[in-house]
């Protein structure tokens, strides 16, 4: 496929190639040819891939315990004339999450949906445009802010990453024949290629020794090529700097790095998808597809801890869905009578989507503090929902093999 012109003029200008992290950056980010950017790729079941809120409102309807609980906290403890409380949702993608939390805030928690505000962090103008007119009607007051502009007068609230983070652009690194090289993509004869580049530079050749991937050990021969996380870090920095005092709930597709880095998964996790279709190839008709890795689990909480956030625990998707009520939720779907079928059907579909193991299930929930003292701890009263957190499990015994790592790579967004 010949590569775009303005691709071929930005690799011209950097003298052929460039790191694979700035290529993604371009190709999902770039304002007016980026995916993402020029607010070309849709979410939802007719879109290019689904997420879970792109399903219907169940899911937003079991999280808002969750954040009413955490944003309850907040309120207790806050002092008396302090300003209101924020619902910071970043990454919004068309709106869908920020609508139905803020739809099920007002009819669970109208007290507290009250004194709360929406606020809404989308560095892509074309997204952003769609969120606009999405929110149009938004029974909470909603803004957009960046980081940045929040920092300099930062919330008490609850941030949400929802499926954010996997769009930060990654850095691909390959074994070559003398050690690590950072994988670079290079204009060849009007087309577009991956290639390996120089040695590492000293910060990301830092990260590999935690990761199990320094020295890369014979079961990882020549070629073999996976990803870093180099964006988790200054985003997590950012948006710590916009909250004052909170919570931050990550949820994404994501592996221990024992997992992760395992010497089969000889390709990382990269995956392009556009139209319902994935593919393993992120040099397509760049700019048109969504380009996607799993968080690494191990450098996303390394990554927090050095931006000031606490963890508070981990679990995955479906054991957080099912502790927020999602099983007394499908029950109750049968007591609805047969008026609307249709919906009811592709409700019950969508909740049990939402805890398929082999799905998005598996997905991962950890959650951060920042600014929280121990006393205000969101702990669940007598009769409330409960936390969906319990501490991280501990691998006790070596990676997976193959078998696994393929159902790994089909559980991120399309739509059957
Ligand atoms: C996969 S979509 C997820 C949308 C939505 N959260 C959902 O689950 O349906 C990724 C979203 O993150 C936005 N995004 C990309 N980079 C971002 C960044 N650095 N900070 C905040 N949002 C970002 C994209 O523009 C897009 O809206």
């Amino acid at each position: 496929m010949p590569v775009p012109a303005w691709l071929q003029q930005r690799l011209e200008a950097a003298g052929g190639s460039v790191p694979f992290a700035r290529y993604m950056d371009w190709a999902l980010h770039d304002p007016d040819h980026g995916a993402y950017g020029a607010g070309r790729l849709r979410i939802g079941r007719h879109g290019d891939f689904a997420t879970a809120p792109s399903l219907g409102g169940d899911f937003a309807g079991l999280l808002a315990a969750q954040v009413a609980q955490w944003l309850d906290a907040l309120a207790l403890a806050q002092e008396i004339g302090a300003s209101r409380l924020s619902l910071i949702e970043t990454g919004p993608g068309e709106g869908d999450l920020a609508g139905q939390l803020a739809a099920a805030l007002v009819a669970g928690w109208p007290l507290l949906a009250a004194c709360t505000e929406l606020v809404l962090v989308e560095p892509n103008a074309g997204m952003a445009a769609r969120q606009r007119q999405r929110l149009e009607n938004c029974p909470l007051p909603v803004r957009w802010c960046s980081f940045e502009e929040l920092a300099a007068h930062p919330l008490r609230g609850v941030v949400l990453a929802h499926e954010v983070l996997d769009a930060l652009a990654v850095e691909r690194i390959v074994i070559g024949d003398a050690g690590w090289r950072q994988q670079l993509v290079t204009l060849h004869r009007g087309t577009l290629r991956l290639e390996p580049g120089g040695p590492l530079e000293p910060v990301a050749a830092a990260r590999l020794q935690p990761l199990g991937l320094q020295p890369p050990g014979e079961q990882r021969p020549p070629g073999w090529c996976t990803e870093l996380h180099p964006g988790l870090e200054p985003w997590l920095a950012a948006c710590g700097a916009a909250l004052r005092c909170g919570r931050l709930l990550v949820v994404d597709y994501a592996l221990e790095a024992w997992r992760y880095y395992a010497p089969q998964r000889s390709n990382g996790t990269l995956m392009a998808y556009r139209g319902q279709q994935a593919s393993s190839d992120p040099l397509a008709d760049p700019g048109h597809w969504d380009l996607t890795a799993h968080l690494c689990i191990d450098s996303l909480v390394a990554a927090a801890s050095a931006s000031g956030w606490q963890l508070l625990g981990q679990c995955r998707q479906g054991e957080a869905l099912l502790a927020l009520g999602l099983a007394e939720r499908l029950h109750g779907l049968q007591h609805q009578g047969t008026a609307g079928l249709g919906d009811l059907l592709a409700r019950r579909e969508a909740l049990l989507r939402l805890v398929d193991p082999a799905a998005l299930g598996d997905f991962r929930w950890l959650a951060f503090a920042r600014g929280v003292s121990a006393a205000d701890q969101a702990q669940p009263r007598p009769g409330e929902t409960p936390l969906f957190l319990a501490e991280p499990a501990q691998p006790t015994e070596p990676g997976p093999g193959l078998a696994s790592a393929a159902t790994e790579t089909t559980q991120s967004t399309p739509a059957p």
